[in-house]
């Protein structure tokens, strides 16, 4: 008697798991795919319930659906663990004008930049901003995401940032993808509180972090165990060492779990900071000098690299990922999709540019992509393997060999998406 199943895939040329026994992957570990030749994979339920060879699972299981990789790939679903995907407007006159030599901090610094963006939404409705948000959200899923974080941070004042964290609910309970939601009050401060940076930090300890928690008290992330971060920019022009960690130790005293912006230009020291707190993830690391790098990586703290910021804004200089993975470092990927420094969808593109600016070799993208991306959400029991026991979340590419979603580059190597068990994108069509 075979067991039922809901959907059965056989005939994968290799299904790379990214298994991991405990916590992200490091070290010899981030360079193992997990690779199973001739594999297949099992979901019932919305979870994988057995991923090993086709003959074997074959003969164990009888599926409602099978689907016949034919000696493609199959690999877990991708993570994108640090996304700004919610926001009205566009920056793009500002692309025009660091095309003429103005830098990120210059436009930020003249009140463009993020506040441009802040005040489009502003005054945009939940509804507006969900309904900007969705056609980006398909992208996304169409190049292999398959959980996204989404922060606030465009609002810089209470109401605004709950509507753009009621948006992430909305985006989550419309959209296949699965959304983490992250309060960022602290991103940048409003032209309202110009030179008064402190004032401003103490609008977000005292009345927006307070805000935010009780919003997720009521919601459905907190009913189903999903965080909400709290994340702070870091940086010169936005909030120092010690402003930061007033907001972050706020977040932690609400039982909001830590994220940070640090050492994107300038490194203020908000790294040793991140980790001191046991942040969950320290994502941009551009700047961050070898000690601290260090301490990233003998701590729990996943650093997440960003190279899609680097290469929009121009730059040949990139966060020195290889290093840090060296060292020992827990080393995930994102997008950083927002409106200024990275109008990017895609997960493969920022593999292809990690390996070639980073020196990343293809199964350490793909780890950093998926199982560590899962961990930088503190998800990692959750999502980002093709384990048994967890969420369904699978991509079948259109190449035999997973490597080639770093190699090629341009294109869509992302052939069927499976969605908590569900087939929600089937030979590259809806
Ligand atoms: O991660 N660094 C701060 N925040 C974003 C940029 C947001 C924006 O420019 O709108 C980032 O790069
Ligand atoms: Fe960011």
């Amino acid at each position: 008697m075979k067991t039922p199943v809901d959907l059965l895939i056989i005939n994968a040329g290799q299904v790379a798991t990214c298994a991991s026994q405990d916590g992200p992957k490091r070290g010899p570990a981030l360079r193992d795919p997990g690779l199973i030749d001739h594999g297949a994979v099992a979901c019932k339920d919305g979870l994988i319930v057995d991923v090993g060879p086709t003959d074997a699972l074959a003969a164990r299981y009888q599926a409602d659906e099978t689907v016949d990789a034919n000696g493609r790939a199959v690999i877990p679903g991708l993570v994108d663990p640090h996304t700004h995907v919610v926001y009205a407007g566009d920056r793009v006159g500002e692309f025009e004008l660091r095309i003429q030599g103005a830098s990120y901090m210059e436009i930020m610094a003249a009140g463009g930049g993020i506040v441009s963006t802040m005040k489009a939404t502003r005054a945009a409705s939940v509804e507006e901003l969900v309904a900007s948000a969705l056609p980006r959200l398909d992208a996304m899923l169409a190049l292999g995401t398959t959980t996204a974080e989404i922060k606030s941070g465009y609002g810089l004042e209470t109401g605004a940032e709950l509507r753009m964290l009621q948006a992430a609910a909305e985006l989550d309970a419309r959209h296949p993808m699965d959304i983490v939601p992250t309060f960022l009050g602290a991103h940048a401060v409003p032209p309202e509180y110009a030179g008064r940076t402190d004032d401003y930090a103490n609008l977000v300890v005292e009345e927006m972090i307070p805000a935010a928690a009780a919003w997720y008290e009521g919601s459905d992330f907190a009913a189903r165990g999903v965080p909400l971060f709290n994340d702070v920019f870091c940086e010169q022009n936005a909030f120092d060492v010690a402003q930061s960690r007033r907001v972050l130790e706020a977040g932690l005293a609400r039982g909001l779990p830590v994220k940070a912006h640090v050492d994107e230009f300038t490194p203020l020291g908000g790294l040793s900071l991140a980790v001191e707190l046991g942040a969950v993830s320290a994502d941009h690391l551009d700047a961050t000098t070898p000690e601290e790098g260090a301490r990233l990586a003998a701590s729990g703290t996943v650093g997440v690299v960003l190279p899609a910021v680097n290469f929009n804004l121009g730059s040949a200089h990139f966060a020195d990922a290889r290093s840090l993975i060296d060292a020992g470092a827990a080393l995930a990927l994102a997008t950083d999709i927002n409106p200024g420094s990275a109008p990017c969808p895609s997960m493969p593109l920022v593999m292809a540019m990690a390996c070639r600016y980073q020196k990343l070799l293809p199964a350490e993208a793909l780890n950093a992509a998926t199982i560590n991306a899962a961990h930088a959400l503190a998800l990692g029991d959750r999502i980002g393997s093709i384990e048994a026991g967890k969420q369904a979340d699978l991509l079948i590419l259109d190449a035999a060999d997973y490597r080639h979603l770093a190699y090629e580059f341009g294109g869509n190597l992302v052939r069927t998406v499976i969605k908590r068990g569900r087939i929600v994108r089937r030979n590259g069509k809806i």
